[in-house]
């Protein structure tokens, strides 16, 4: 099934083609129910029936799904500056995000973009480490009680809860960890709601009594108190430190920053924007990350054994820090590993081109969708050989080349994830911990894995593991 674009006009210069893709009957009605019923399934199709590009009309839209290496480069770095966010998924995040820098565009964009940067430096990133490692240390105390040679856990809420702590400490300081529990149901109910509205035509109006939207309201609620309680404890505390050796958190540097015309101090709206970012993005994307990895990890057990030799060489019994992350290569690259078989932001990478371009020897036109879908570029065996397997060397030094675009759990171009060292730095400490204490294998009662799409890409259901302390026979 193939039909030719309803081309849009096309410069006499500029190459012009009939493009590979699915019949859109009925609008694209029957393409939009197959993708809702298995997005991810619907894309490994469409890439193997039409290739490196497909194109499709949905409704009024022209939607063109890249799956090339090149053709992600050449859309996401070359044409950045062509490209904005999917409207409707913008819509969606703006409505409980605000004007932050997940979902603005253009010069508030850049602007939000430098400010942050500086709150992901090499130095300031040390200084998160040890709010990163003790977030996990209590957690991992208590999962096997004294006396048990083994504890059944369900991974998937451990790291939920971990990951929780080390956004809330890393965004409000070491005290913040008591609202971790109202966090976590909060953000899972706010990325629900948003999963589900991204389907919709338009968002109804949250005050609307409609199913989920009490719910919907309450989270606001939740996270919006949060922030303001700790931006009005940070202002109040401001004063009070030593300006030459501020607190390591987040907040404490977004209060410490000039506004536009160089006068300190941001609005509170602002400041508040800035910090909901690191719930959204920062939260969900790693817990599902770590539970991908503890998950394949207790599968194979020897590629755990070398990965937990290397952290007993590297650390010892002490506590890693930023200073033991180029000794732990192995379990870097069963991080990265996990991330190519299950990104956490697998799909929907979703651009508009603001104006035509070109993508090989396609011509886009103005206000096409692009769609980008890490799920199916991460399984493609031209660039990973025997692609369903889980195999950590692919990343190690001196294994072949993997080309740029190929691989992209963080993005890429200019939109790239801009916490990637933030979480790779994060996960590489909270697994070297788990490792220290633990051995994983699957319990006995866990029910068969599959991935699910929600915002992220998660487990279908509880991902529990048998952790055994180490010494334990
Ligand atoms: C394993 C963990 C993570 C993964 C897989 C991940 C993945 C991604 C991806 C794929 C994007 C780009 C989406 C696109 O191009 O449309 C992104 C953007 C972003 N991420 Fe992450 N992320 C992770 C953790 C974090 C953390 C911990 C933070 C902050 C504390 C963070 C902050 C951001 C921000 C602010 C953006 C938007 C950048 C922009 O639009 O300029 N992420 N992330």
């Amino acid at each position: 099934m193939t039909t030719a674009i309803p081309t849009s006009p096309t410069p006499p210069d500029q190459p012009r083609s009939t493009a590979p893709g699915p019949a859109s009957a009925w609008w694209g009605l029957p393409l939009l129910r197959e993708m809702r019923r298995d997005y991810l399934g619907f894309c490994t199709q469409l890439q193997r029936r039409y290739g490196d590009i497909s194109y499709m009309r949905l409704g009024n839209e022209h939607a063109w799904d890249l799956f090339s290496p090149e053709l992600v480069r050449e859309a996401l770095v070359t044409h950045a500056d062509k490209l904005i966010r999917w409207e409707r998924g913008i819509e969606v995040f703006a409505q409980v995000l605000g004007q932050n820098v997940l979902v603005t565009e253009g010069a508030t964009w850049q602007r939000q973009r430098r400010m942050l940067m500086a709150a992901f430096t090499p130095k300031r990133m040390a200084g998160y480490a040890g709010l990163m490692t003790s977030a996990a240390h209590d957690a991992l105390q208590t999962l096997v009680p004294a006396g048990h040679p083994a504890a059944e856990v369900d991974i998937s809420q451990l790291w939920s809860s971990v990951a929780m702590n080390v956004i809330l400490r890393t965004t409000f300081g070491p005290t913040a960890h008591e609202e971790s529990h109202a966090a976590i149901a909060a953000t899972q109910t706010l990325s629900t709601a948003a999963f589900h509205e991204m389907f919709w035509p338009m968002t109804l109006p949250d005050w609307l009594p409609l199913p989920g939207k009490a719910a919907k309201r309450r989270a606001i609620r939740t996270l919006h108190d949060i922030i303001h309680r700790h931006i009005a404890a940070h202002r109040a505390c401001a004063a009070a430190h030593d300006p030459e050796t501020p607190p390591p958190d987040l907040l404490t540097h977004l209060l410490a920053l000039k506004d536009e015309d160089g006068q300190p101090g941001l609005p509170d709206q602002e400041v508040f924007d800035q910090c909901l970012v690191s719930f959204q993005a920062g939260h969900e994307t790693t817990a599902t990350a770590l539970t991908w990895w503890s998950h394949l990890m207790a599968l194979h057990p020897h590629a755990a054994q070398r990965a937990q030799a290397e952290v007993f060489a590297a650390v010892g019994l002490g506590t890693p820090g930023p200073e033991h992350l180029a000794s732990v290569p192995w379990l870097t690259a069963t991080l990265k590993e996990a991330m190519r078989l299950y990104p956490p932001v697998g799909a929907m990478m979703t651009r508009r081109t603001t104006t035509a371009i070109t993508l090989g020897k396609w011509h886009i036109s103005q206000g096409a969708l692009l769609r980008i879908t890490p799920w199916v570029l991460h399984r493609d065996p031209r660039h990973f050989p025997d692609a369903d397997a889980f195999m950590p060397e692919r990343f190690l030094e001196g294994a072949p080349d993997i080309p740029r675009g190929a691989y992209i759990p963080f993005g890429i171009g200019p939109r790239v994830c801009l916490g990637q060292h933030f979480a790779m730095m994060e996960m590489t400490l909270l697994t070297a911990m788990l490792l220290q204490r633990f051995t994983l294998q699957p319990a006995p009662t866990a029910p068969p894995m599959a991935p699910t799409l929600h915002t992220t890409l998660r487990p279908q259901s509880a991902v529990r593991v048998l952790l055994r302390p180490v010494g334990c026979p």
